[in-house]
């Protein structure tokens, strides 16, 4: 017990950079020391859209906001309330435009046999968290995602990744931008990574830190409010030259990187959400039936290599 004390102790002292050296910034494992948000209970709107919703309803894992219901098919009912137990409704954290949040994924346009392989490979466990922090696997996004994809029943998961296959990507969604400082920023209890109101800047390093476009816009769900990744300064080139060498990775995501068959896009997606998935690829954690020509991509490849190939697979248009 005194043991684990200690340990607890010195984990929570560890600065933020110490602790965010070893990839945990891709993760997305909140804050614990942040200030509760005060409730608000005032509705709330977002540009272009005449529907208003209260925080909690946008909150509402199970019935999440639909600001621009023109702009997609009707959605299945598990995409908009999710199931029994630990279903959750895919559009709160997906959005309804399937495009996500740098802590989730994009969904928009990725193929149906895709996106069914994923979800078995949540749920045989094949897919899982690269990290634990501080040895909690609750504390990741990622694991919502797999007690879902346990819960799922085929059915459910057979509509939802339709609906999202015919979604269009959407452009622009990311903008991709070099920068040696970037503002200082912290992981809510939501799972977002945002800007310490006040913080200041600081180093980059070894690391993409997206942030909200506009933060309030975000924490609405608003699906027209999109991300700035901000990269390390000759990233996208020091990307572009390891995705053409040697078996480069057009020879299976297609001309321009936009995906082919079961083979999913990686064009204009988000650097944070490709970062995770080459640095899962390579430490074993993403290991289905379809990920072994990854792996062995993947193994020679440094944090650094993978941080400039997401940033250049980012940069370009999906
Ligand atoms: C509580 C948030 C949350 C909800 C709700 C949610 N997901 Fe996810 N989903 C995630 C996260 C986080 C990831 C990224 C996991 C990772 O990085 O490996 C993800 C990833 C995925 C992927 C993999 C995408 C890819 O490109 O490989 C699929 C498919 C998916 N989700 C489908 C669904 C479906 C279908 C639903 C509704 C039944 C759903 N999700 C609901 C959080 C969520
Ligand atoms: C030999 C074929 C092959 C090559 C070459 C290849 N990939 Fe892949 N890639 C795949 C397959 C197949 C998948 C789907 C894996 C799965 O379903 O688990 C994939 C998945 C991915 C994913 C996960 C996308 C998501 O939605 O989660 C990323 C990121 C990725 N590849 C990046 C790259 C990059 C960057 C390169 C070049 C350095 C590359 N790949 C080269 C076959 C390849």
């Amino acid at each position: 017990m005194k043991r684990f004390v200690i340990l607890f102790v010195l984990a929570v002292m560890l600065p933020a950079s110490a602790a965010e050296s070893q990839s945990t910034w891709a993760f997305f494992a909140p804050d614990p020391s942040q200030p509760a948000a005060a409730p608000d209970k005032a509705p709330k709107q977002v540009p272009g859209s005449k529907r208003s919703y209260t925080m909690a309803q946008i909150d509402d894992l199970k019935n999440p906001p639909d600001w621009f219901p023109n702009e997609h098919a009707a959605m299945p009912n598990v995409v908009a309330h999710g199931a029994a137990g630990n279903v959750l409704a895919c559009a709160s954290c997906h959005l309804a435009s399937g495009m996500g949040h740098p802590e989730s994924a994009s969904l928009a346009g990725l193929k149906q046999a895709y996106l069914l392989r994923q979800l078995n490979d949540f749920k045989s466990g094949a897919r899982k968290n690269a990290i634990q922090v501080n040895g909690k696997p609750e504390m990741n996004a990622t694991q919502y995602m797999v007690g879902i994809a346990q819960g799922l029943s085929y059915a459910d998961a057979k509509a939802a990744s339709q609906w999202f296959a015919n979604l269009k990507a959407q452009r622009g969604w990311v903008k991709v931008v070099e920068a040696a400082m970037v503002p200082k920023s912290t992981i809510t209890s939501g799972y977002m990574r945002v800007a310490v109101p006040g913080g200041g800047t600081e180093p980059i390093g070894n690391r993409i830190i997206e942030l909200p476009q506009d933060v309030k816009r975000q924490m609405l769900r608003d699906p027209h409010s999109g991300t700035i990744a901000y990269v390390p300064p000759g990233a996208i080139e020091k990307g572009r030259a390891l995705a053409t060498n040697g078996r480069a990775c057009e020879t299976c995501h297609g001309t321009d990187l936009t995906g082919v068959a079961d083979v999913p896009s990686i064009a204009g997606r988000s650097p944070t959400y490709i970062f995770r998935q080459l640095y899962s690829f390579k430490s074993g954690a993403r290991a289905g039936a379809a990920s072994t020509p990854m792996q062995a991509e993947t193994a020679g490849f440094s944090e650094s290599d993978m941080v400039a190939l997401a940033a250049y697979v980012a940069s370009l248009p999906n």
